[in-house]
């Protein structure tokens, strides 16, 4: 079997799906690489690293595409992308199934078996294959990095001849595996930190690192089976956001990355609270490609309202691309190992497997993901 690996189309995305070391792993399972020159570029990884590592480099896009059998992406491929593969080959990439019904019908038409990465179950087998907890740990650090940046502040309380300068407030709403990585980066710059999440659970987590959870008696929130929040009702949104007002009207930084599966992101901080805030705060919002959480937040952009600055990036593991690139590379490889057989030199999707039941999206020319199929029928 032949695993390909094309180039990003963007100039956004610096991450590499495969890094040399993973080829080499994937190499000792008796397994064959091609990727498209310049896979490294935005990793300071040449060619020559890729082909001392026992890769093909191929500067052909067209041929990366058509004769390998499993094709690796980040970004979710076009129908152009999908016309130049060979029929029944296997594709490992984010879909984003909710939102590309089109081109998951025609992934089918063309008998393209489209994998997704982001709907790989999240049970405990699956953990070393998982990109979304891999890549927004990432990005939780990478959120707070760039807020101190931005903030003509420094984090931690300093002791001087001079004076105190305490410590500057951090906010994070939203304690998942990003918000949990940020409270960790503000907690290790010195900063004091409160965070907020409608899943109670997580509050003691938030203390173990440091982090002081603010309390909102919304009633019954609950969390799904998957450990994931439930969509707050507009009465309980709104009694959210006055609780916050006050935490964010004293905070110096906002962090948010406050997600429901499948559904837009919820709005929490209001042009008011903003308002509220003091001059020279920063927010980011890690929701921002989803909606936002905050009012007024842009793709990719610094908007300022009242001397507030909020900071909206898109892709944030891609700033942070050699370190995102190895955790998404070691996902790959776990996903693509734990399928192939090296004796028998054969990749088996049992399709009754917990995880590709999850993640498989489209097979034999039929869309067959149970879930993906009860959402398209809506
Ligand atoms: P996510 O990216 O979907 O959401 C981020 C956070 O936003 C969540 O903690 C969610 O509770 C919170 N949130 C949603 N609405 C909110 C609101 N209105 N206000 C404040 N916060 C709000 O979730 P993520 O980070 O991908 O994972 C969430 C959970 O999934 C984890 O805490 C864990 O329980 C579970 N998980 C399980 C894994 C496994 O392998 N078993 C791996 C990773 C996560």
């Amino acid at each position: 079997m032949i695993i390909g690996v094309p180039n990003e189309v963007t100039d956004l995305e610096k991450r590499a799906v495969l890094t040399p070391e993973h080829i080499k792993k994937l190499i000792a399972l008796n397994l064959e690489v091609v990727v498209e020159s310049g896979l490294g570029k935005g990793i300071d990884v040449a060619d020559q690293q890729y082909q001392d590592a026992g890769a093909q480099v191929n500067s052909s896009r067209q041929e990366v595409l058509s004769t390998t059998d499993l094709v690796l992406c980040i970004s979710t491929p076009d129908r152009e992308m999908i016309d130049q593969l060979k029929e029944g080959c296997v594709v490992v990439s984010f879909f984003d199934p909710y939102n590309n019904k089109e081109l998951i019908e025609y992934c089918a038409e063309r008998n393209v078996r489209a994998i997704s990465i982001e709907m790989i179950p999240r049970i405990t087998r699956a953990q070393k294959m998982d990109v979304l907890s891999s890549q927004a740990n990432l990005a939780g650090y990478a959120m707070v990095i760039i807020a101190s940046q931005r903030i003509q502040k420094i984090l931690p309380m300093m002791m001087t001849p001079a004076g105190t300068i305490a410590p500057a407030r951090v906010f994070i709403i939203g304690a998942g595996v990003a918000g949990l990585q940020a409270i960790a980066t503000a907690k290790r710059l010195g900063a004091r930190v409160e965070a907020f999440d409608t899943r109670e659970v997580v509050a003691e987590q938030v203390q173990s690192l440091g982090g002081r959870f603010v309390k909102i008696d919304l009633g019954e929130t609950g969390q799904t089976k998957d450990g994931y929040a439930k969509a707050l009702t507009p009465e309980q949104l709104e009694k959210q956001r006055q609780g916050l007002a006050k935490v964010c009207a004293n905070a110096d930084i906002v962090i948010t990355t406050a997600q429901i599966p499948g559904k837009k992101a919820p709005l929490i901080v209001t042009e008011e609270m903003v308002k509220g805030m003091k001059p020279g705060s920063v927010l980011v919002d890690m929701a921002v490609a989803n909606g936002g959480n905050i009012a007024g937040s842009a793709v990719d952009k610094e908007v300022e309202i009242e001397g507030k600055i909020i900071i909206g990036v898109s892709n944030l593991p891609s700033t942070v691309s050699v370190n995102a690139s190895q955790m998404y590379s070691a996902n790959m490889f776990n996903f693509i190992s734990e399928f192939w057989n090296k004796e028998e030199k054969q990749f088996s999707l049992a399709i009754d497997d917990e995880i590709v039941t999850g993640c498989l999206l489209t097979n034999e020319g039929v869309i067959c993901n149970e879930q993906v199929l009860k959402f398209y029928s809506k």
